[in-house]
């Protein structure tokens, strides 16, 4: 992160400390339609989103050998594979064989015995560039079948600060174009492996869900002895950025703004001295947080949160506390204890979401009400609107009221 965008934010933080209320310039937002989490063509719409966004499939460190693959399926669709070539870079390709869609891979992950992916069903193998390279009874199939065209059909993958995307639209920009500045302000994910997996299937919709988490405002309640014993809402400096995604920095607990000010000064990255001092959490559309900080003289860390559409009603909420890789020594002790309070915090988090999403089903709440603090709230759901474009129908937009600070 530039300094100038670290100095920024810490000038963000004691404005929102010292506000009496919004900003003059803040319009007064109007609700955004219940219609928007119970209507199923909206939902079906924003499904396509999760086809065209870039997507983590994992990290790097999961795909350390040759031959180490990884299925994913989070869509509703067919699944992927993520596998790691013999010229060492990791790839994806549609689970499925060009003889009869059977999956080219067995489990969820693993390393391959042999460098190729060999179907489940007949045999097709494919190497770990998507080549077919052997079909098993070759004589009963016709002469002229060809297989330099059968390649497993690939899927965009790429890999950025540690991380392994996929975008299941091959058409889709890439993975530095639809970060824009986040692709170089991030400098604290690379080298982290997830220490511990938590997951809970949620009754609402994916939207209550990721809505209820990239706001402060409910610590103070919710989490009145957790989050709310180690940070302080009330200084919150929020970016709207461009293709969804947003930024969040919250200082923690009894925030100095001079200690914060020195320790960016100190610091080799001024955002890692940031982190010192608050917690920097990105939505990285549609559905990753990032909430991440660190303590004086250790490394940053953070809890990957994803949240997955279920059908309408039902999200599936997984996080995994990401911490610096510890090779092959034990997982350290204090490492155990977050993953504890991670799920804790979950649990604050999540308690209320169904009755949340029974209010909206129920005809008795017009829509959520998004205050100045909310508002990345209420930049989430427009920035559906702007990348759905005609597939959002006329009465469940919302106006386009927030600008954003880096337009694609
Ligand atoms: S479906 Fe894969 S070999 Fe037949
Ligand atoms: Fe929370």
């Amino acid at each position: 992160m530039e300094r100038k965008v670290v100095d920024k934010i810490l000038d963000e933080i004691d404005y929102e400390f010292a506000r009496k209320s919004p900003p003059d310039s803040f319009p007064n937002l109007p609700r955004i339609p219940s219609e928007r989490y119970l209507d199923e063509e909206q939902y079906q719409a924003e499904l396509e989103l999760f086809k065209t966004s870039w997507l983590i499939a994992g990290t790097e460190n999961e795909f350390r050998e040759v031959g180490s693959y990884k299925v994913m399926d989070r869509w509703g669709g067919a699944s992927v594979v993520i596998v790691k070539g013999e010229d060492d870079k990791i790839r994806a390709f549609w689970n499925v064989c060009q003889h009869r869609g059977g999956p080219v891979v067995e489990g969820e992950s693993g390393i391959l015995k042999s460098p190729n992916m060999r179907c489940l069903i007949h045999s097709w193998v494919y190497d770990l560039e998507g080549k077919l390279k052997g079909v098993p009874g070759r004589r009963d199939f016709h002469n002229d079948m060809d297989e330099s065209c059968m390649t497993l059909k690939a899927v965009q993958c790429d890999t950025w600060q540690g991380f392994v995307w996929i975008n299941l639209n091959a058409s889709a920009v890439s993975l530095k174009e639809w970060f824009g500045s986040i692709y170089d302000e991030v400098t604290w994910f690379d080298g982290l492996r997830a220490a511990s997996h938590g997951s809970l299937v949620l009754e609402c919709n994916w939207k209550v869900a990721i809505e209820a988490n990239i706001e402060v405002y409910h610590v103070t309640t919710v989490h009145p002895e957790t989050v709310s014993q180690s940070l302080d809402y009330r200084g919150s400096a929020h970016s709207l950025l461009n293709n969804g995604h947003s930024r969040m920095v919250v200082p923690k607990k009894d925030y100095d703004a001079n200690a914060a000010r020195e320790a960016v000064g100190k610091a080799e990255h001024p955002e890692h001295g940031l982190m010192e001092h608050a917690n920097i959490s990105y939505l990285l559309f549609p559905n990753h947080l990032t909430p991440g900080s660190k303590r004086a003289g250790a490394a940053p860390s953070i809890t990957l949160q994803l949240f997955w559409p279920l059908d309408i009603n039902r999200t599936l909420s997984e996080w995994y506390t990401m911490i610096p890789d510890w090779g092959e020594d034990e997982l350290p002790e204090e490492t155990k204890m977050g993953s504890v309070y991670f799920r804790q915090v979950m649990d604050e988090d999540t308690e209320m979401l169904d009755q949340i999403q029974k209010a909206m089903q129920s005809q008795v709440l017009d829509g959520f009400l998004t205050s100045y603090h909310e508002r990345r709230i209420y930049h989430h759901e427009s920035s559906i609107d702007r990348l759905l474009g005609d597939n959002v129908s006329e009465e469940l937009r919302v106006a386009q009221l927030l600008p954003v600070e880096n337009v694609e």
